[in-house]
């Protein structure tokens, strides 16, 4: 068997909860394979809306396996309020939930150095979710952190104090006080690393590959969006890990033959949270209108995401370095009340130069959006379920997208349920 891959093309917030949770049904094994608590994963089902951070969104469905992978930045107190959280949900969690050894610990003074980081960056801000997520990632390549599989070892409190003295040499020089709010979330911290201690810590490669070789179906969910990926985003105003495809193979421990369907997921337009370039923004009123329809606004930090017309430039981009086998287009509904639409389709830069391809200084550079626009659908998507029976209009511009991006897209969201979502396989079945 294969791993499916899910993960966003744009700039995260994607959708991606909620397509893993319609999607769980036919997998074994879901698997989170990068990032930490910046994540927020929004899934909505049967009037409940819940958020998920670390825990993958399998989670919901009965009779998954849910592993938290090698690859992610694992926040312990996070991780037991968000258990705490699903407690009403009556699902059996211990039985289900995986947590990987080799999995990277956030330590409470992780998030001070990452507040003392971006307030020593002044206007040049990354606008991260001070989760902590870059220094974990740091201590990590730098060979100095902690993993789940520490908290066993006797010697763990005394590894612990050594890397946070570390991080206090590293604060003081920042003039970043800690005192008050370490010790207050030292408490935390390990009486939430006693209450992870009841789940199974697995080294998840053996699970995962176990899995394959007995026929088994996994799912590997992506975190953040492809132009946050460290490597391939608009840096320095990216996340600290590696958002594309491969990552699920470094995060999971899969070799990249095992890997099967790309399923690349994308907003009808296109939204950021944070600082970093963003060429289609809309500043005035249609981006505030396309922010309240699509109820824009961060599911982890709750910020308003600045929103823009769909890029197909950025779009080709992800595709190409992620192998996408499969689109997913999201939030169609938000577009609906607009009469006119328009995707960006080339950028036209400094020098005049129209290219359909990402400058290197896209950070720095100017580049100025070209435009193909398209008339609006103006009808309520509610109800539909197949390809065949949307709007003319919209069957004209997902044509357009098919065609410009060489995919078929199998799936269109029209709403946060799990059940608003228009399928091509409907069609193939009904047809
Ligand atoms: P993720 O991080 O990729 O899982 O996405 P988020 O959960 O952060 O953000 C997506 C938001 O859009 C959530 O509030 C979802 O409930 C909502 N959502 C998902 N699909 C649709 C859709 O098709 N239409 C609308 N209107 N909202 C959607
Ligand atoms: P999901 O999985 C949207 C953004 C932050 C910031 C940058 C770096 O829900 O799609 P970090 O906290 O990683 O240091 O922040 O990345 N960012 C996200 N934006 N969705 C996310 O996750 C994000 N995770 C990080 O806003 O610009
Ligand atoms: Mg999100």
């Amino acid at each position: 068997m294969k791993v499916d891959v899910l993960l966003g093309l744009q700039w995260g917030d994607e959708g991606k909860g909620k397509i893993v949770d319609v999607l769980a049904p036919r997998y074994q094994v879901v698997a989170r394979f990068q990032g930490g608590p910046n994540a927020g994963h929004t899934l909505e089902f049967d009037g409940i809306k819940h958020v998920l951070h670390q825990i993958p969104s399998g989670i919901f469905r009965s009779d998954i396996q849910n592993i938290i992978g090698n690859g992610v930045v694992l926040d312990p107190i996070v991780f037991k309020r968000e258990i705490e959280n699903l407690a009403k949900y009556n699902l059996d969690l211990v039985s289900n939930l995986f947590v990987s050894k080799k999995a990277s610990l956030i330590l409470p003074t992780h998030a001070l150095l990452d507040a003392a980081y971006e307030r020593s960056k002044g206007d040049s801000k990354i606008g991260s979710t001070l989760r902590g997520i870059g220094p974990t990632y740091q201590d990590k390549i730098a060979r100095l952190g902690l993993r789940v599989g520490d908290v066993v070892s006797p010697n763990f409190k005394a590894k612990y104090d050594k890397l946070v003295d570390a991080h206090k040499v590293i604060l003081d020089f920042y003039s970043f006080d800690h005192s008050a709010v370490l010790a207050q979330s030292e408490e935390n911290f390990f009486a939430a690393i006693e209450f992870m201690k009841q789940f199974t810590l697995v080294d998840s490669e053996y699970v995962v590959n176990d899995a394959l070789t007995s026929g088994k179906t996994v799912l590997a969910e992506g975190a953040q969006g492809s132009l946050l990926d460290i490597d391939f985003g608009s840096y320095p105003f990216v996340t600290s890990s590696t958002t594309m495809a491969a990552g699920a193979c470094t995060g999971l421990g899969i070799a990249p033959s095992q890997v099967g369907e790309v399923f690349g997921i994308f907003k009808a337009y296109c939204t950021r949270v944070g600082s970093g370039p963003f060429p289609t923004e809309l500043l005035e009123e249609t981006g505030e209108k396309m922010r309240k329809e699509g109820r824009e606004f961060g599911a982890t930090t709750g910020r308003p995401r600045r929103c823009g017309w769909l890029d197909l430039p950025a779009l080709k981009y992800a595709i190409m370095i992620n192998g996408v086998t499969q689109l997913i287009m999201m939030k169609v509904d938000v577009l609906t009340i607009f009469d006119n639409i328009r995707v960006c389709t080339h950028y036209r830069l400094e020098d005049g130069t129209v290219t359909d391809q990402l400058p290197y200084d896209l950070c720095d550079g100017v580049v100025e959006p070209i435009y193909k626009d398209f008339d609006g659908w103006q009808q309520s998507l509610d109800g539909i379920r197949d390809f065949e029976d949307i709007p003319a209009p919209l069957l004209a511009y997902v044509k357009f997208l098919e065609d410009e991006l060489n995919l078929p897209i199998t799936f269109i969201s029209t709403g946060p349920d799990r059940e608003a979502l228009i399928s091509r396989e409907a069609s193939a079945i009904a047809g």
